[in-house]
């Protein structure tokens, strides 16, 4: 076959390395509405569940008993089956019917009546859906924070640069599993370093992990996966009773418990039983709910690929997301592992989330580079935080994170590594050295790191868990050298256990330690005029990027003294002979000095009249003051003109060769991009200018076309017109005088 150069390119194209496969039921390779996907039926015998979803008890599996028996509200189920499927997605679109209804009905929904209403909503629908069902009033994010070499101080101040940057819980894992204890110590004093009171775990097989929070090194666990299908649980060595034994076990140590569960899992641990996607996740929603979690982790999670692979994928994963919202549960969405090579596809996904505002957006935003995440990657990580503030100012959206400066960033860093450094002195954990915690200051990634002593790290990861040291070991240690704030803040994060109250649903704490909960603050979206808004403050704070600029910055630069070599000399009167106008600005010389290519103005003009001189003329300089127009100053100079001919010249060097006999928007030749404009063009306009006043033809000046001079430079450029257009007077032009000698 001939190519065609425009498909190869498209070869090339990053979302060409995808994997896109057509849909096979049979497999569960089907994000929605497979063949095989039961119809929603639900009937019910002395206040007992005897069908669900076409399938009599004699028949129900695992899964079945549990949403029968421990799922659904049977006090509202026969009215929610009983309510058309179209009614219902009609009520999560409409503002004026509060959450509170959707949520009655929700909860008597079988999973095949859940799915049956997300068919009819397209996607902009789910989202206005999420906006309303959403468990906590304000959006908020959580971070991945791991890395290869299972740094210590390195991971204390990744994490600590994440607590500052806003992340309400910062997850770590481990690459060896008996790093566990010693990763989740390092995200502990580092979050309580960055920002008191974020949550943190450490995600690892779950005996393990309920020892660490018992022992109160992690505040959350999140990853008590559930699946869709009998055979699923089973090979994962568990049931939804034994997932809700667990929950249990978290919750009376007072730890904040969040299920995993998502599309895909269940094709891919070939147990989809030709179902769809979905659901089976809404099956896995309705466990989570069963079984007493507060939330649920979904958004497919580590499978995502998987349903992206398929079409409709995004689509169904939103899906998830909003199901389990409407079952009250907290939602963190997703967008952790890496899901797409292309940028433009990530970001496109990501919005289905970021704009109604998930409890937490990401369920691991990676705060860490890509590479250094044990987690699949990282669909957005620590080299997309400045694109990640922008599209929070952008949109005016509150994503959960904040743009933290360079130097706030090193000073977190460095004093999360000395806590960690001195925890580690104190409890006799291998020791870290001054030079480590210098790299951890600056590094990006565990590349930048020197290596340790991994087997030394190991044994005393085993020793001390061995130890049965509790975080209360931590705090002493951290009082003893010093590091009272961040003792204190762990402390306060133990006393809060105590406590409890951030067992509420959706609980988060807020920068000031308080507990934010479906309870105390709940997303109370109707509509607009309602619900949390991005303002005062925190809007103030998400448009302080680093980057951004005060308007007199831009301009700055264009300002010098004024000229000596340029004066006025009375009225501008109008000429016989055949010679030039060089008509400028009213800012010319004067308010403004320089072009915004950063040629001096006398500069300019000595090359515009050099440029008229070798070609035998002479040429007269005058200043239009009635406007700053360039096509008007060009105009004027030519109606002022011997030969008619003017070149006109903005002060940021915008430049025009008018004539006096065209219509004043049109033109001999102008240069629109004056940044791309040099000295030599500009001697070139002069001389060009002079053969139009001698009548000939010359070759038009070349000028170099930049596309991204407009985008660079608009800012500029309009804050240089408007100090021009300050100076416009109701007056006439002035002829100038300039200081010059020919140099021909
Ligand atoms: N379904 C269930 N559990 C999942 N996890 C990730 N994706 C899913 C999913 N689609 C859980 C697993 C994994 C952890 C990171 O999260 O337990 O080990
Ligand atoms: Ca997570």
């Amino acid at each position: 076959m001939t190519r065609s150069r425009r498909y190869e390119l498209l070869d090339t194209r990053e979302i060409n390395r995808e994997t896109f496969v057509e849909p096979w039921p049979e497999a569960g390779l089907i994000v929605a509405e497979s063949p095989l996907d039961p119809r929603p039926s639900l009937r019910m015998e002395g206040g007992q569940v005897v069908e669900l979803d076409g399938r009599p008890r004699a028949q129900f599996d695992a899964i079945d008993s549990f949403i029968a028996d421990h799922a659904l509200d049977l006090a509202v189920a026969e009215e929610a089956m009983a309510t058309p499927d179209l009614h219902i997605a009609r009520m999560l679109v409409d503002i004026n019917v509060p959450r509170q209804a959707v949520l009655r009905l929700a909860a008597g929904c079988t999973p095949a009546k859940l799915c049956a209403i997300m068919a009819h909503l397209s996607v902009l629908e789910m989202m206005q859906g999420l906006a309303k069902m959403r468990v906590r009033r304000a959006p908020a994010n959580q971070a991945h924070v791991t890395n290869r070499r299972e740094h210590p101080a390195l991971l204390a101040a990744d994490a600590a640069e994440a607590g500052l940057r806003g992340f309400a819980e910062v997850e770590t894992t481990v690459g060896v599993a008996r790093f566990a204890p010693l990763n989740a110590l390092a995200i502990l004093v580092g979050t309580q370093t960055g920002r008191g009171g974020v949550l943190t775990q450490c995600s690892v097989e779950e005996s393990l992990g309920l020892r660490l929070a018992m022992l109160g090194l992690t505040t959350y666990a999140e990853t008590l996966s559930v699946y869709g299908t009998e055979g699923a649980f089973v090979d994962g060595d568990d049931t939804p009773w034994s997932k809700a034994f667990l929950a249990s076990a978290y919750a009376s140590r007072g730890v904040k418990v969040r299920f995993t569960s998502g599309t895909g899992s269940e094709a891919l641990m070939a147990h989809a039983e030709g179902c769809s996607m979905l659901y089976l996740e809404a099956r896995c929603l309705c466990v989570t709910r069963g079984a007493g979690s507060q939330g649920v982790q979904n958004g497919s999670i580590s499978c995502i690929a998987l349903p992206e692979a398929l079409p409709g994928g995004v689509r169904a994963v939103l899906a998830e997301n909003l199901l389990a919202s409407m079952l009250g549960l907290e939602v963190a969405s997703g967008n952790d592992a890496l899901a797409s090579h292309s940028a433009i596809r990530k970001s496109a996904k990501l919005m289905l989330q970021f704009i109604p505002g998930t409890d937490l957006i990401f369920s691991g935003y990676s705060a860490v580079p890509k590479a250094d995440n044990l987690f699949g990657g990282g669909n957005f990580d620590a080299e997309d935080h400045d694109d990640y503030s922008v599209l929070q100012r952008d949109m005016q959206i509150d994503g959960g994170t904040r743009p933290v400066s360079e130097e706030e960033a090193l000073a977190t860093r460095r004093e999360a590594a000395r806590a960690i450094q001195a925890v580690y002195a104190e409890l006799g954990l291998p020791p870290i050295s001054d030079a480590e915690v210098e790299a951890a200051v600056v590094a990006h990634a565990s590349t930048d790191m020197p290596s340790r002593d991994v087997v030394a790290d190991l044994a005393a990861a085993d020793a001390f868990l061995a130890s049965e040291q509790t975080v209360l070991a931590v705090v002493a240690a951290l009082r003893r050298r010093g590091f009272e704030r961040i003792a204190a803040n762990i402390l306060e994060l133990g006393r809060q256990r105590v406590a409890g109250d951030y067992l509420q649903p959706a609980a988060i704490f807020d920068r000031d330690f308080r507990v934010r909960s479906g309870i105390n603050d709940p997303n109370d979206y109707a509509g607009p005029g309602t619900g949390y808004r991005l303002t005062g403050a925190r809007w103030e704070e998400l448009q302080r990027i680093r980057t951004a600029r005060s308007p007199r910055d831009f301009i700055a630069p264009q300002i010098g003294a004024p000229s000596p070599r340029l004066i006025e000399l009375g009225p501008a009167r109008r000429g016989s002979q055949t010679e030039v106008i060089l008509a400028v600005g009213p800012a010319f010389g004067r308010e403004l000095t320089r072009t915004i290519g950063g040629l001096e103005h006398d500069d300019v003009l000595a090359a515009i009249l050099t440029g008229v001189a070798e070609e035998g003329l002479t040429a007269r300089l005058v200043r239009v003051r009635h406007s700053s127009d360039c096509a008007e100053i060009g105009h004027t100079g030519a109606r002022l003109s011997g030969s008619g001919v003017a070149v006109g010249l903005q002060s940021r060097g915008t430049t025009i060769i008018h004539r006096r006999d065209l219509p004043r928007l049109s033109n001999l030749e102008l240069f629109p991009q004056s940044p791309s404009l040099t000295l030599e063009s500009y001697r070139q306009i002069g001389r060009n200018a002079a053969r139009y006043a001698k009548g000939e033809r010359p070759t038009p000046v070349p000028v170099q076309v930049d596309n991204w001079a407009r985008l660079r430079l608009i800012v500029k450029t309009a804050l240089l017109h408007r100090r021009e257009t300050e100076q416009v007077r109701d007056e006439p032009p002035v002829e100038l005088g300039f200081d010059w000698e020919p140099d021909v």
